[in-house]
């Protein structure tokens, strides 16, 4: 009998750039990939993609990760599906700059709610089934952001970075009796065609120039690649960590 492939879950994984860049990764690594994604039609889109390129089913769940019913519905549906969930990657992220001086409380809240509590609404509804199974690897995308002495993030979302990093501890902590793991990954700037509408391309160039130490700024692969290599057996001594990818612009200390 064929044996069993892995089962990995991507929150907004079909936008413009990391989550994307993930579920193809983990595809490539063998994984069954749900792709979720608060917008309907490219979460069809992307699994319709990678079933036309890996020839097997990849099952899409359209999910906004702050609804918490509807992340239950989720997990429930997956575990159905698959009788497993072995990665977990919370990679939903939202953002808008305000000064904390007038910065309105919808964007704080919006930013807590997408950023921090919509990472724990999918741990909360995966770990159960992980501890119940004995294994799993959660792995959390967070950002440079949450250390970073910056006015570049916005404290709304630089506090809901830092409160995921806090969050993975903790839960890594808690769950590696059960063999899980829990890791978070820190992106730094990492470009994509949305962010190449907001920002000049100067933005980039100098960055590149000035500020990345490897005289680029990041592509969603680097970030896939590691998040591929946190998802397997390689990092099976790997946990309650962060991983700074960012071209040593600001290291985690
Ligand atoms: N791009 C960067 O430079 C950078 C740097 C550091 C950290 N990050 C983090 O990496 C993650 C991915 O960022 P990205 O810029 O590559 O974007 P992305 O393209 O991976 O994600 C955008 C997608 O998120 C979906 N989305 C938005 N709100 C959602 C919600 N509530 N529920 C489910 N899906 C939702 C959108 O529909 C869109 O498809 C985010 O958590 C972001 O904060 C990005």
């Amino acid at each position: 009998m064929e044996e069993q492939r892995k089962v990995a879950l991507v929150t907004a994984a079909a936008g413009a750039g990391i989550g994307l860049a993930i579920a193809r990764q983990l595809a490539e690594d063998g994984f069954d990939v749900v792709v979720t994604d608060a917008h309907e039609k490219r979460c069809h889109d992307v699994a319709k993609k990678l079933t036309e390129k890996h020839d097997r089913p990849f099952l899409a769940i359209p999910l906004d990760v702050t609804d918490f019913d509807a992340v239950t519905k989720a997990m429930k549906q997956v575990v159905a599906h698959y009788k497993r969930i072995d990665v977990l990657v919370n990679n939903a992220g939202w953002n808008k700059i305000e000064p904390v001086s007038e910065m309105s409380q919808e964007t704080w809240q919006r930013c807590l709610d997408v950023d921090l509590n919509g990472t724990f609404n999918c741990m909360r509804q995966a770990l159960p089934h992980m501890i119940q199974q004995g294994s799993g690897s959660i792995v959390n995308i967070s950002s440079i952001a949450a250390w970073e002495t910056s006015t570049e993030h916005g404290a709304a979302y630089s506090a809901a970075k830092a409160g995921i990093l806090a969050l993975s501890r903790v839960a890594a902590a808690e769950n590696g009796k059960y063999g899980i793991r829990v890791n978070a990954v820190a992106p730094g700037l990492i470009y994509n065609e949305f962010l190449r509408r907001i920002y000049p391309d100067e933005f980039f160039k100098g960055y590149a120039e000035q500020r990345s130490l490897v005289g680029r700024v990041g592509e969603p692969q680097d970030i896939a690649n590691i998040v591929s290599f946190l998802a397997s057996e390689k990092a099976g001594y790997i946990t309650g960590e962060v991983y700074t990818v960012g071209g040593g612009v600001s290291p985690h200390s």
